[in-house]
């Protein structure tokens, strides 16, 4: 119990090794850009140079896309993130591997199976979060086509709890940033102080709201906030277009897990029409606090309907969807 406590604050981890290869990287910034968190940064030569956060080691969350969006193959890593003790203990094998639905065991690289897969397949293994937007609108066909695809998910008792708010406008998308930023900040300034000093009560504070808000409070989300800070636009990303897809709370069972199955229907659709997404949450959760409640209304949001997620929405800038290694969860079988 105690070691639980001591491990909520800065718990023992481990990051996967990063590596730029310099003779390869145009310095194209691609990586740094793509980064959802504040884990690279430019050397004085514009080179990449992985970096860490608020006394961690590595601000990464192994999601590869700074591989993904890469060019030239400049930039390498491989390993698992691991928590190894704590609340916020991960529960991965540490095994990190590219897609393996052929069972194939590494023996042929992902380029020389592909074309065996099903489509649908294809753009579930290739899809990556997209965070390098072009500026080109969406066209609204092309935004109901999305739509459509989340209509047709499965739900409990087909009670389709869901409702849309599509938000084409620039300026509201960042009204709806800068919202968010605010109960952001508080959060993260109670892990991290600009200055990195920080009074012992506000350790004291995340230490205890770590054990009883731990989805709120794992330390890998703040350097995303970190980001958004220093950057303009780093919640959305500048994107063109977002749907914020919203629960009917009086749904059957678990609407939660409806509007999941629903956003991932729309996601993988918009994939294979050609266009990028990326999930954002990091603006909703502020949402769900009592101080934002004129501000939702603002938005349309009244009860019974609750915000579950966003999707950031629009043409990727060069290419960025790419099959890449993956960490392996546990599975028991029964037989
Ligand atoms: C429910 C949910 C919320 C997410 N929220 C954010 C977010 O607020 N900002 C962001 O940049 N990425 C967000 N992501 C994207 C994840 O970081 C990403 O899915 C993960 O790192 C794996 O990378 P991949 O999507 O490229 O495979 C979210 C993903 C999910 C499923």
């Amino acid at each position: 119990m105690f070691d639980n406590w001591k491990q909520a604050y800065l718990p023992d981890s481990t990051f996967p090794d990063r590596r730029v290869d310099k003779e390869l990287c145009s310095r194209c910034k691609r990586c740094y850009e793509a980064c959802p968190t504040f884990g690279l940064d430019l050397d004085e030569e514009g080179y990449p140079v992985p970096i860490g956060y608020g006394g961690m080691e590595q601000a990464c969350l192994n999601c590869w896309n700074c591989v993904a969006v890469c060019p030239t193959g400049a930039m390498q890593m491989d390993g698992p993130y691991k928590v190894e003790q704590g609340p916020f203990k991960t529960q991965l094998q540490g095994a990190m591997a590219y897609p393996d639905p052929l069972g194939l065991d590494g023996t042929r690289p992902y380029e020389d199976f592909c074309e065996d897969l099903t489509p649908v397949e294809r753009t579930i293994y290739e899809r990556r979060s997209n965070r390098l937007f072009k500026k080109k609108p969406v066209p609204k066909e092309l935004i109901k086509r999305v739509l459509e695809a989340g209509r047709f998910a499965p739900s409990a008792g087909n009670c389709q709890p869901y409702k849309f708010i599509v938000i084409t406008n620039k300026n509201a998308i960042k009204t709806i940033e800068r919202e968010a930023m605010k109960t952001l900040k508080f959060f993260k300034n109670l892990y991290h102080n600009k200055d990195g000093k920080k009074p012992a009560w506000k350790t004291a504070l995340f230490t205890a709201l770590s054990q009883v808000m731990v989805n709120e409070m794992d330390p890998r989300p703040y350097t995303a906030v970190e980001k958004a800070e220093r950057w303009d636009d780093a919640i959305y990303w500048d994107c063109p277009a977002m749907i914020m897809l919203l629960k009917n709370t009086h749904g059957i069972s678990n609407p939660d897990l409806d509007l999941g199955i629903c956003a991932q229907n729309m996601v993988l659709a918009a994939h294979s029409l050609g266009l990028g997404t990326c999930y954002i949450s990091l603006s909703i959760k502020p949402l769900h606090y009592p101080h934002m409640k004129s501000f939702k209304r603002k938005l349309g949001v009244t009860p019974p309907w609750e915000p579950v997620t966003s999707i950031a929405l629009g043409y990727p800038k060069g290419k960025i969807d790419a099959a890449v290694k993956r960490d392996s969860p546990m599975v028991d079988w029964i037989e």
